[in-house]
């Protein structure tokens, strides 16, 4: 099997510079993208050897008058290869529309990084399909989707605890797996990573079972122990 990704989400945490370090080194391994808050990004570059780095946002245009948003520019400079957009948090307190969803997507690529494009039905009953093919044809739109790595995030699994049952996830990566081969030359071939209460308990089923091609992981990536867990279960398969 290729080696599969795992994609560190720290959204807004640490607090400070010094313990952004200290996770950073715990998860420092080939496969790993540490994806650290804007202000720390610098000192994790740094501080890794091996992992890659990547963002949480960025802005839809490369410079300009904007106040408070960050360009791909400035995160190619740093040394990000990643870019998450499109996060569930980005759309549900941020507004965030799967129209400037797919401008962003845009100008990430135009920088030579690669976009993370988070999708996933917002509620548990609905199955949730409509949502999940929305977002994922919307937010790619007209580009090339093999270029971009997809992150399927159920809602109802992001942040609780209650992660996607593996074989429920099995079915929706086939479902997006179907649409992009059916809307994109070459769709099979985008990566589709599942997120939503990874921890070291059930990381690897998602991909030795599920068939996802890596891992999404928020609050557990900041546990140091569960981390080094997660990197060690996945990497020994
Ligand atoms: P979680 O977050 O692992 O804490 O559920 C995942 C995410 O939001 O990317």
């Amino acid at each position: 099997m290729e080696n599969p990704l795992i994609v560190a989400n720290w959204k807004m945490n640490p607090q400070t510079t010094e313990e952004a370090k200290t996770i950073a080194l715990s998860s420092d391994r080939k496969g790993v993208v540490i994806c650290p808050p804007f202000a720390f990004i610098k000192s994790v570059k740094e501080r890794v050897k091996k992992a890659e780095i990547g963002a949480q946002n960025c802005f839809s245009e490369k410079k300009g008058a904007f106040t408070g948003e960050t360009s791909p520019v400035m995160l190619k400079k740093l040394g990000c290869r990643y870019v998450i957009i499109g996060h569930s948090e980005r759309r549900e307190y941020f507004g965030e529309n799967n129209n400037l969803i797919n401008k962003k997507i845009k100008v990430v690529l135009k920088e030579g990084l690669t976009p993370i494009l988070c999708i996933g039905e917002m509620k548990k009953d609905t199955g949730g399909m409509d949502d999940i093919k929305e977002q994922l044809v919307e937010g790619v739109g007209d580009l090339q989707v093999k270029k971009i790595i997809i992150a399927y995030e159920p809602i109802f699994a992001i942040g609780t605890n209650l992660p996607c049952d593996v074989e429920e996830a099995e079915k929706k990566k086939v479902f997006i797996k179907n649409v992009l081969a059916k809307n994109y030359s070459k769709g099979e071939q985008a990566a589709v990573l599942y997120g939503g209460s990874v921890n070291s308990k059930n990381a690897s089923s998602y991909i030795k079972k599920a068939g996802f091609q890596g891992l999404l992981v928020g609050g557990a990536s900041l546990k140091i122990k569960e981390m080094k867990k997660i990197i060690e279960n996945v990497y020994s398969l």
